[in-house]
C-alpha cells in the first residue's frame, strides 16, 4: 500500500485545504488592511478529488481553512461528502475547520451534522475593544464568543481557540485566557507569531515566546505539562485542578519541522510542502489538463518526497514564503 513519505523519513497524513484567499477580518499582524483576495476558488468538486486521491495515500486528517472559509456558500456540502470517503484503515477521515468565527454561530450545527468533528477558532483577544482593534472591524467580539458557544452546544469537540501574540498589542492577554479557557471549557492556543504577513513586521523582539507564556501564565495558577501527540504542533498544559486547557504553538522557539505530518492544498489547486515553501506545485492545472489519478498519484508522492527540511525563522539569509498565511491558509 503507497503512502505518502517524504525524504527525510515524515509519515505525511494531514492535510490542509484552503477554500478561500478571501477575509472578512483585516488581522493587523496577517493582512495589509488593503490588498484584497489575490489567488482563485476552484469549485469544490475539484478539491473533493484532490482530496479522495490524498486519503487513499494516507491522508486521516482534513482541515478546511481560508482567508475565511466560513465566506463560501456551499461548505456544509463539501463537508458531507469530505465525511463520505474512507481513509486507508476504512474509517473516515478526521474533519476539521479553521475559521474567525465571524459567521460561525448559524453554521456550527450543520456542520456537525455533515460530518464536521472539530472546529479551532482565532480569537486574539477577549476584550471587545481590543479585539476590533486587532481584527479591523467593529463589533465582531460578540459574534465570534455566540460562534465559539455555538460550537461547544453543537458537539464539536475540542472547540480550540487560535491566539496569536505580539509584544505590545495583546501580551496582556495571556492571564485573561487562563481565565476564558475555565469558564467556557474551551482549549486556549498561544501561536508564536512567524513571518508569513503581508506587512513584512516581523522581528524576533515581537514574538512572545513559550517560556514567557508559560512563566506569566503561573502567575494567574501554575501549570503542568500533559503529553501530546508526535505530530503535534501544541505543546499541552493544564492548570493542577484540572479545568482549562492551554497549548503553546512555539514554532520560532522550539521548531517541530521534524515532526511535520502536513501537506497543503492553496485556494486556487497548488500543493504546498512547508508553510515557508519558496514555490508551490500545480496540481490543479495538471488535472485541468486531463490527467489520470494514477498521474495524479504519482504527481502527488514526487512533491511530497521533496518536501523541505525546516524552517529558517530567524536565520541570516533568511527567504520569505512565496505567499503569505492568508493565502496559504495556516
Ligand atoms: P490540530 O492539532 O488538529 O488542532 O491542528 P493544528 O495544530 O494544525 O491546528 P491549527 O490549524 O489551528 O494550526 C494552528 C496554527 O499552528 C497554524 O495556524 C499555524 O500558525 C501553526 N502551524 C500549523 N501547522 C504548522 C506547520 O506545519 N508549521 C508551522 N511552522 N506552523 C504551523
Ligand atoms: N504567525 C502565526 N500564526 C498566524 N496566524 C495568521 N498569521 C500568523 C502568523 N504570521 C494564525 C491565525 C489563525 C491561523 C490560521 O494562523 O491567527 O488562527
Ligand atoms: Fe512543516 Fe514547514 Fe511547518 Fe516546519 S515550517 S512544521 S516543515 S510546514
Amino acid at each position: 500500500m503507497l503512502k505518502l513519505t517524504d525524504n527525510f523519513g515524515r509519515s505525511i497524513h494531514d492535510l490542509r485545504i484552503s477554500i478561500t484567499d478571501r477575509c472578512n477580518y483585516r488581522c493587523v499582524y496577517c493582512r495589509t488592511g488593503t490588498n484584497g483576495a489575490a489567488y482563485a476558488e476552484l469549485p469544490f468538486d475539484d478539491y473533493l478529488r484532490m482530496a479522495r486521491i490524498l486519503v487513499g495515500l494516507g491522508i486521516t486528517k482534513i482541515r478546511l481553512t481560508g482567508g475565511e472559509p466560513l465566506l463560501r456558500k456551499g461548505i456544509v456540502e463539501f463537508v458531507r461528502d469530505l465525511a463520505k470517503l474512507r481513509t486507508l484503515d476504512g474509517k473516515k477521515p478526521e474533519i476539521a475547520l479553521t475559521t474567525n468565527g465571524h459567521l460561525l454561530a448559524e453554521i456550527a450545527q450543520p456542520l456537525k451534522d455533515a460530518g464536521l468533528d472539530r472546529v479551532t477558532v482565532s480569537m486574539d483577544a477577549v476584550d471587545p475593544e481590543r479585539f476590533a482593534r486587532i481584527t479591523r472591524v467593529p463589533n465582531g467580539y460578540d459574534s465570534v464568543l455566540a460562534g465559539v458557544r455555538a460550537s461547544r452546544q453543537a458537539g464539536l469537540d475540542p472547540v480550540k481557540i487560535n491566539c496569536v501574540l505580539l509584544r505590545g498589542f495583546n501580551e496582556d492577554q495571556i492571564i485573561p485566557f487562563g481565565m476564558f479557557t475555565r469558564e467556557e471549557r474551551v482549549v486556549v492556543r498561544f501561536i508564536e507569531f512567524m513571518p508569513l504577513e503581508e506587512d513584512r513586521v516581523w522581528t524576533p523582539e515581537i514574538v512572545v515566546r513559550l517560556d514567557e507564556i508559560v512563566e506569566r501564565m503561573s502567575e494567574y495558577l501554575p501549570l503542568e505539562e500533559m503529553t501530546h501527540e508526535h505530530s503535534e504542533t501544541a505543546r499541552r498544559y493544564r492548570f493542577s485542578d484540572g479545568v482549562g486547557e492551554i497549548g503553546i504553538i512555539a514554532p520560532v522557539s522550539h521548531p517541530f519541522c521534524g515532526h511535520c505530518s502536513r501537506i497543503r492544498i492553496t485556494s486556487d489547486g497548488k500543493l504546498r510542502t512547508c508553510l515557508f515553501s519558496a514555490w508551490d506545485h500545480d496540481l490543479h492545472e495538471l488535472m485541468q489538463r486531463g490527467a489520470t489519478d494514477e498521474k495524479l498519484t504519482e504527481f502527488i508522492v514526487k512533491v511530497v518526497e521533496k518536501k523541505e527540511e525546516r524552517h529558517h525563522i530567524g536565520e541570516p539569509g533568511f527567504v520569505p514564503a512565496s505567499r503569505t498565511m492568508v493565502h496559504i491558509g495556516g
